[in-house]
């Protein structure tokens, strides 16, 4: 099998190290040898071992009928996503670690790869090396799939677990986390959300076999965390995990990306650092989670390179993944129920009156932390509609509040 990589950065290298290093072992796996015939850069690498295989026009790997598969690790939508899909139109098997083209054109691209027989993959794009793509197709195809929560981005995982490690501020680890290389300059899309925005957006898309607009997924990233929010996450025997999530809701789903303040024994809490872990519910099976890298160089490309070798497995026959590209309706997330964390610097009796107190069926607030800053008290809520929290909230001065896993 002759294999065209598009982009050589971190990942699309990783690959190429991938198949060098694991050569003898993927080749039995595959049945034959992958031999990288072409690497797709704007880029000539000097001195790399690789520099002969170079090529700066995608055509030149479209037009040679030796590709059977080509590897996207460019990034973004454009050029990705012309650039795949003339690889399809061509015959070409695709897999991509790349979640932008995934939430924006995977309905589209499935289509293309099964009108041709031939497969377009994307294992790598949810949860970098940790297997969930493959598991929700394939393992878990007889399952109704009722809630999927997951720890989807690495570089705001390490961040936070280093806020409550450390009572550090959310700047100063921001910054840290640059400097080790972990967030990118523009660190916009994990610390907004975006990123496992995205994630969830595929996962759910899986689940229900229909397209799940990322845009229509309500998403708070965690730049409003502060070291503040970690000590009385502390002092209530918490964490504070960026959580992405959906969950069944009749013919719908309920998705979510937001801050969640963690119980000690919730099973997410315990996943630190850059690592990601996925919670799925089965109606047959129960509870499952999937844990590992959910970034890095070689752990994406190994995820990528399964994909390589799924496909020469498969040259000549489409396995089938189930989404359509008929749009699924979320519900409007202010119907999401939801158990609040709050900090106000209101008095008691103003909470109570714009809340009230959380008696057998009655919502309201459930208990008080106090003494943890000064000049102001935390409360915690019963599960309440946000859009009932929103009422109730604008009635006292909130300094900042997080949802409760
Ligand atoms: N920026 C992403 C993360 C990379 O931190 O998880 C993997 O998608």
């Amino acid at each position: 099998m002759k294999v065209a990589v598009m982009g050589y950065g971190t990942i699309g290298s990783g690959v190429v190290e991938v198949l060098e290093v694991n050569k003898d072992l993927i080749t039995a796996r595959a049945g034959e040898p992958l031999e990288v015939k072409y690497i797709l850069d704007l880029r000539d690498f000097p001195g790399d071992p690789y520099e002969d295989r170079i090529v700066h026009d995608y055509r030149t790997i479209l037009q040679d009928k030796e590709v059977g598969v080509v590897v996207e690790a460019m990034g973004g939508v454009e050029p990705a996503y012309t650039f795949v899909k003339a690889m399809l139109e061509a015959g070409k098997h695709v897999t991509t670690s790349n979640k932008n083209l995934v939430a924006a054109k995977g309905a589209e691209l499935i289509k293309i790869a099964r009108e041709r027989n031939i497969n377009f993959m994307f294992e790598a794009s949810v949860g970098g090396g940790i297997p969930i793509i493959r598991p929700l197709n394939t393992c878990l195809s007889a399952e109704r799939i009722d809630e999927i929560t997951g720890i989807l981005n690495g570089t705001t995982n390490y961040m936070l677990t280093r806020m409550a490690n450390e009572g550090v501020s959310f700047d100063s680890v921001l910054k840290d986390a640059q400097a080790k290389g972990y967030a990118e300059a523009d660190p916009t899309a994990d610390i907004e959300g975006y990123d496992p925005c995205r994630k969830i957006a595929i996962l759910t898309s899986l689940v229900c076999g229909k397209q799940v607009d990322y845009e229509d997924i309500y998403t708070e990233g965690i730049t409003k965390i502060t070291a503040e929010d970690f000590a009385y996450a502390k002092a209530m025997d918490c964490s504070i995990k960026l959580l992405a999530s959906s969950k069944r809701a009749g013919e719908s789903f309920r998705c979510m990306v937001a801050p969640f303040m963690l119980s000690k024994n919730h099973p997410l809490c315990g996943v630190n650092d850059v690592f990601n872990a996925v919670f799925v519910k089965g109606n047959m099976l129960g509870d499952a989670m999937f844990y590992g890298s959910g970034a890095g160089k070689l752990q994406t490309a190994s995820a990528v390179v399964a994909d390589i070798v799924d496909m020469t497995k498969h040259a000549h026959v489409n396995i089938r993944i189930e989404w359509e590209p008929e749009n699924m309706e979320l519900v409007d997330y202010t119907e999401s129920t939801n158990r609040f964390f709050v900090r106000t610097t209101s008095p008691i009796d103003a909470v109570e009156t714009a809340f009230g107190v959380a008696s057998g069926d009655m919502p309201g607030v459930v208990e008080y932390i106090e003494g943890v800053v000064a000049g102001e008290i935390g409360f915690t809520t019963s599960a309440m509609t946000e859009a009932d929290f929103a009422k109730a909230a604008e009635q006292i001065s909130v300094v900042n509040r997080v949802r409760l896993g």
